[in-house]
């Protein structure tokens, strides 16, 4: 039976363009979109943009605009970038769409109706940057606690939705699914919110007009969160494509760790409410910084993703982004660090494997890659590598482990770097060990495909290169993992057609 496999990257806020730390969650889920269409399953990725609420009314306004015209100018920008860096989503969601805008209000009159939302006063403080509603106890030197900006105080009639109703069924589940919330520091996290005991939340505002409408209620428009995270629903047909919707649901959540309890706390209560099964899983990825900040615009520290894929290429970013830092923790972003990782990993590691062998082939076989060797003697050692690499990697994708899956390529890349010194094929040559020669050369040249189709959910465009260079006319995508990720598979007196260098080293600037 097909497996079903649905993820989704958070919506991105269009009051600003995007940086690296947006690229980070897409890059994350469109790598493990791609290795479950490689592994056969039916893959379903959606990403898109939040588009309503006060900060992005707030942006509009600055530049003198009425937020739809924002809006629609804005998220060009998002959608270019995706294209860009080979994100392979099957859809993008706008909040702004109608599809989107019936959902939200089917799902309020519903949860109205069954007595989940009721009506009541909100005073308090509400973080405008980060759309939330902060009780003055938990506020920071008087300033939101998640961010450190100032907060205003509000009063304004609102409709609440019960989350507290759904404390303690939550906490069971939690404790029942331990991967439901990753990495463990946040499920701890998370736990201690939720035993804290928790509020009910305010899901509407009256005091501005840039959100869905809330159907039964003028003047109420739906605040941002709640609207927000029904894209996951909207996204695949919830109400208006059964088939798609069944197929599919529940979820696998990529988001930063700045979200964690909306996705984990207020959304699992709404999803129980509606009598929907929670997500499969919810990642939280940790934060790029720049000298300890995060990342983000509006604190005026930026990394321009179209600036770094100009500079090295989109896959090298790509893999810098998932091979530098496990999934959950934060990390540094410097230049220096990413031309070393560019250069230490791809330009020699990988490079090196690439172009020493093709020219061999070219060299003592004319370009023709041997015939496959039926009992590898000499290429045994590698065969037995490439088949526990394999068998890791497999594992660490279905973990969602991207940062272990490439670990394990690149302990094989080693094993194959280290077989070219020790089997010598420039002496086989010379001594006309031709069997032994077609046996080691066969032996790169399977190692090379196998690497490439590991490789392709985290470079998709290198990995189709390679093949083209080994004279492969299939694709990856021709590949899928059950008949192809196996040692063995490279037959056929193949052409190899040797490219420019894949990865060229990149000089550092002088006072890096
Ligand atoms: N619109 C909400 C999400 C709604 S999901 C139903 C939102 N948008 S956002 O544009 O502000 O940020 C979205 C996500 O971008 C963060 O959760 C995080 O995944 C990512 N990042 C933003 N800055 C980041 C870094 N500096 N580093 C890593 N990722 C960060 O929140």
């Amino acid at each position: 039976m097909k497996r079903s496999f649905y993820v989704t990257t958070p919506i991105y806020y269009v009051n600003d363009l995007p940086h690296i730390g947006h690229a980070y969650s897409t890059v994350a889920a469109d790598a493990f979109a791609r290795y479950h269409r490689l592994s056969g399953d039916d893959v379903f990725f959606l990403t898109g943009t939040d588009e309503h609420g006060q900060k992005v009314a707030k942006a509009a306004a600055a530049k003198g605009l009425d937020p739809q015209t924002h809006v629609d100018r804005m998220v060009a920008p998002f959608k270019e970038l995706w294209q860009r860096y080979s994100i392979s989503n099957d859809d993008f969601i706008r909040t702004t769409e109608d599809r989107h805008r019936v959902v939200v209000q089917e799902i309020f009159q519903r949860l109205f109706d069954q007595g989940d939302i009721y009506k009541g006063v909100y005073e308090g403080w509400y973080c405008i940057h980060e759309e939330t509603f902060w009780p003055e106890s938990q506020l920071k030197d008087k300033n939101c606690p998640e961010c450190g900006r100032p907060v205003e105080l509000i009063q304004e009639e609102s409709y609440y939705f019960k989350t507290s109703k759904y404390q303690e069924r939550l906490l069971k589940y939690i404790d029942a699914n331990p991967d439901f919330v990753r990495p463990d520091v946040r499920r701890n996290e998370v736990v201690s919110y939720l035993k804290s005991g928790i509020q009910d939340v305010a899901i509407s505002r009256t005091t501005f007009a840039w959100g869905v409408p809330v159907p039964f209620a003028e003047g109420h428009i739906v605040y941002v969160w709640f609207d927000a995270l029904i894209n996951y629903l909207t996204g695949i047909g919830y109400l208006q494509d059964d088939e798609r919707f069944k197929k599919f649901w529940p979820p696998v959540h990529i988001i930063g760790k700045d979200i964690i309890k909306f996705h984990a706390v207020i959304w699992p209560s709404m999803l129980f409410a509606l009598g929907l099964a929670l997500p499969k899983t919810i990642v939280a990825t940790g934060f790029w910084t720049l000298g300890d900040q995060k990342i983000s615009k509006s604190r005026g520290k930026v990394i321009d993703p179209n600036q770094l894929a100009d500079e090295l290429g989109v896959d090298a970013v790509r893999y810098f982004l998932l091979r530098e830092v496990p999934l959950g923790q934060d990390g540094e972003f410097t230049h220096t660090g990413l031309v070393r990782r560019v250069n230490a990993d791809l330009a020699n590691d990988f490079g090196n494997l690439l172009h020493r062998t093709l020219p061999m082939i070219g060299r003592y076989r004319e370009g023709v890659v041997p015939l496959a060797v039926p009992e590898p003697r000499k290429a045994a050692a590698l065969a037995e590598s490439a088949a526990e690499v394999i068998a890791n990697f497999k594992a660490d994708m279905e973990a969602l482990d991207a940062r272990g899956a490439l670990t394990e390529i690149w302990r094989l890349l080693a094993v194959a770097n280290k077989f070219i010194d020790s089997t010598q094929p420039w002496n086989l040559y010379k001594e006309g060990r031709n069997d032994e020669l077609d046996e080691v050369l066969w032996g790169l040249a399977e190692t090379i495909r196998l690497v490439a189709l590991m490789t392709a959910p985290f470079m998709p465009t290198t990995a189709d290169k390679i093949f083209e260079q080994l004279g492969l006319d299939a694709k990856p995508a021709d590949q899928p993992y059950e008949d192809y990720l196996v040692w063995g598979k490279l037959t056929g007196q193949l052409k190899s057609r040797p490219g420019a260098p894949l990865f060229p080293r990149v000089e550092l600037e002088p006072e890096e």
